[in-house]
């Protein structure tokens, strides 16, 4: 049997205590193959942010455990990739130089990713913008540069929480056809948090519904629909069947 690339195992979080005590999210379990995209959708509050941020060792589990790449996660996991809604470049480099910066951070040899840096930069078609600043770039392009810094370490894991979020629908459409192609390209373990069922459904090979705060992964749906997901799919009846099934579960909670 193949090891699990995430294990989630009965984690719970609960900020702060006393009469202050938010229980934010848990108990929830879930293995997550390598090579998986799962997303998770569920009402805002509901701890989505919580359990990424659990996975990546930037917030410590208050019960139960999480494994990633075969350990417990104790510490922040360089070696994973993450991206939030709110965009990480700094505004004195270039769209190169900040992908650049990932690597240096990480104490990494920059020559050594000279290719890959030009063609992540190809890749999400900025090769015109790859030495201007993130002040000469349209809120989309800076979200693409942002997304180049996200993958330049070549991570196995990707965590991506709301990354097309401030997106307009066109350009948050064009992200989606490229994160699929990186996808299925290399094939790394994506956990992606979104409000959007519709993208849930083209980009999973599961999707976990996680209920009202405290929030718990209480459905997890195999979206078995072929690859590449592209617009005759969305149209198809078998993917409007998934969005309604996940529409009634929303509409079980009283959230839609
Ligand atoms: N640092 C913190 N201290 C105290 N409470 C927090 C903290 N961070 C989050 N919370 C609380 O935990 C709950 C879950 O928050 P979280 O950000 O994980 O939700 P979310 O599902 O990501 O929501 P959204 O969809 O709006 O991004 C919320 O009730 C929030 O107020
Ligand atoms: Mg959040």
């Amino acid at each position: 049997m193949t090891a699990a690339a995430i294990e989630i195992r009965s984690a719970t979080k609960t900020y702060a205590s006393g009469i202050e005590a938010i229980h934010a999210f848990g108990p929830s379990s879930l293995s997550v193959g390598p090579g998986e995209f799962i997303s998770l959708v569920g009402p805002s509050g509901c701890g989505k942010s919580t359990l990424m941020l659990m996975i990546a060792g930037l917030l410590d589990c208050t019960s139960g455990e999480i494994d990633v790449g075969g350990h417990v996660v104790t510490a922040p996991e360089t070696s994973i990739g993450i991206m939030f809604q709110d965009n990480t470049l700094v505004p004195w480099r270039t769209v190169r130089g900040n992908i650049e910066l990932q690597i240096e951070l990480r104490g990494l040899p920059v020559a050594q990713y000279r290719s890959t840096v030009d063609r992540l930069i190809s890749s999400v078609k900025l090769d015109d913008f790859a030495d201007r600043y993130p002040y000469e770039l349209s809120g989309g392009m800076q979200q693409r540069a942002a997304f180049c810094q996200t993958l330049v370490h070549r991570p196995q894991v990707l965590l991506l929480d709301e990354p097309l979020g401030k997106l307009d629908a066109m350009t948050r459409e064009a992200i989606r056809r490229d994160l699929q192609a990186l996808w299925l390209a290399d094939r790394p373990t994506v956990i992606f948090v979104t409000h959007s069922i519709e993208e849930a459904i083209q980009l999973s090979t599961r999707v976990c519904v996680i209920s009202p705060r405290p929030g718990k992964i209480e459905r997890v749906i195999d979206i078995d629909l072929p690859w590449p997901r592209d617009l005759a799919i969305k149209r198809s009846e078998k993917f409007s069947a998934y969005a309604s099934k996940i529409e009634e579960i929303f509409h079980g909670y009283g959230v839609l």
